[in-house]
């Protein structure tokens, strides 16, 4: 079986390092790995819409700003289709057909969508959309055979749902469509890095990220207002590391080759850390080093994201031709999807013959 890559983000604002270390980072390992058939990446669009149905030009000004972050990390349109869901409308029929397989309180039971009902105010009154989006991800996943979705956790539960309704449609209308694996993240850090104030989640909304689009000035001052330990009031006294936002992204980004080329008194992070427990280790050496570890990471997607930012047409034919691809697959399954249920009028001879048939028996 082929192994293809599916997963995207919904554009309602610039990428962070949250979304690097939970996903972004992990996409470009893998498109460089050659291991897989094919990969496509999406910008949800259509999904983004489900809650900003008033907010159009929010989410069509975040499709070039996702554009552009997807690129400046090293996504390569000669191995990656990078498509925009609404240019794909293959999608929105696979999700019609598929909501007939799921049933409102197996959505309702979604601890996601529950979070984001609760985010959002929508207690009252749910968008019909919105409510649906798990089902139309199961679309974006199944258009392309998706057979791994790296994500983070939050997303397990679209993923959980996906297989679902594969079996289902496998089991109703015969073997059609292929079950995904869900690939999360590879340490605690990476799939929930705080934000610069120490909150679980870095959030547009709580001002708290630190953003792939972030000059050198912006990284340094946002690491340098990073919330550690407030009981660590002296560099003699020891410190906690619990919740301590710079040890936590030193987690997500540092390597032992950093401590030789920036901080040679160490050997590795667990020094670092047992040093800071034991206390005599200021917070101004640990943001430092995340500083010069940030920067050696943050340089080339820097610069890559000028070039870019200086071609935004060619940014938009790359899109371009990730939809046109995007679109044959889709299609392609979509026409299995419409075989499969028997809704192949004008392609099935055999119908218009037995059809013919019957009624000229009559
Ligand atoms: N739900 C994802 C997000 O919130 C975006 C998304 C839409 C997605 N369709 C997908 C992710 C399919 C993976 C696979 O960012």
């Amino acid at each position: 079986m082929e192994k293809v890559i599916l997963t995207g983000d919904r554009p309602t604002g610039k990428l962070h390092l949250g979304h690097y270390v939970g996903s972004l980072r992990r996409r470009v390992e893998l498109q460089n790995s050659g291991e897989f058939d094919k990969i496509f990446v999406m910008i949800a669009d259509a999904q983004a819409l489900t809650d900003n149905a008033d907010n159009p030009e929010k989410v069509r000004q975040n499709v070039i700003e996702v554009a552009l972050d997807y690129l400046s990390v090293g996504l390569d349109p000669s191995k990656t289709s990078i498509f925009i869901q609404t240019q794909v409308p293959e999608l929105c029929e696979l999700a019609f057909y598929y909501m007939n397989l799921v049933t409102v309180s197996r959505v309702q039971r979604n601890p996601t969508v529950k979070t984001e009902i609760k985010m959002r105010n929508f207690e009252q009154s749910i968008p019909v959309g919105f409510f649906c989006y798990p089902v139309s991800q199961a679309s974006d996943i199944t258009a392309f055979k998706a057979t791994v979705v790296p994500v983070g956790e939050d997303q397990a539960p679209m993923i959980e749902l996906t297989r679902e309704i594969v079996n289902r449609f496998n089991h109703v209308y015969g073997p059609t469509l292929v079950e995904p694996d869900i690939l999360l993240p590879g340490n605690a850090a990476c799939m929930r890095l705080p934000g610069t104030d120490g909150k679980a989640k870095m959030s547009k909304s709580l001002g708290n990220c630190i953003y792939l689009s972030d000059t050198p000035k912006e990284v340094k001052k946002k690491v340098n207002s990073m919330y550690t330990d407030p009981e660590h009031l002296t560099i003699d006294s020891p410190g906690h590391l619990e919740g301590n936002a710079p040890f936590i992204y030193l987690d997500a980004f540092c390597r032992d080759e950093h401590f030789a080329k920036y901080l040679p008194d160490y050997a590795n992070l667990d020094e670092l850390k047992a040093h800071y427990t034991r206390g005599g280790l200021g917070d101004g050496t640990v943001k430092k080093l995340l500083i010069n570890i940030l920067e050696e990471e943050l340089a080339p997607i820097r610069e890559r994201r000028k070039h870019f930012e200086q071609n935004i047409p060619e940014v938009y034919e790359i899109l371009r031709a990730g939809s046109e691809k995007a679109r044959e697959t889709a299609a392609r399954t979509l026409d299995e999807v419409r075989n499969a249920m028997r809704i192949n009028y004008f392609a099935d001879s055999d119908l218009i013959a037995e059809q013919a048939a019957r009624f000229r028996a009559k």
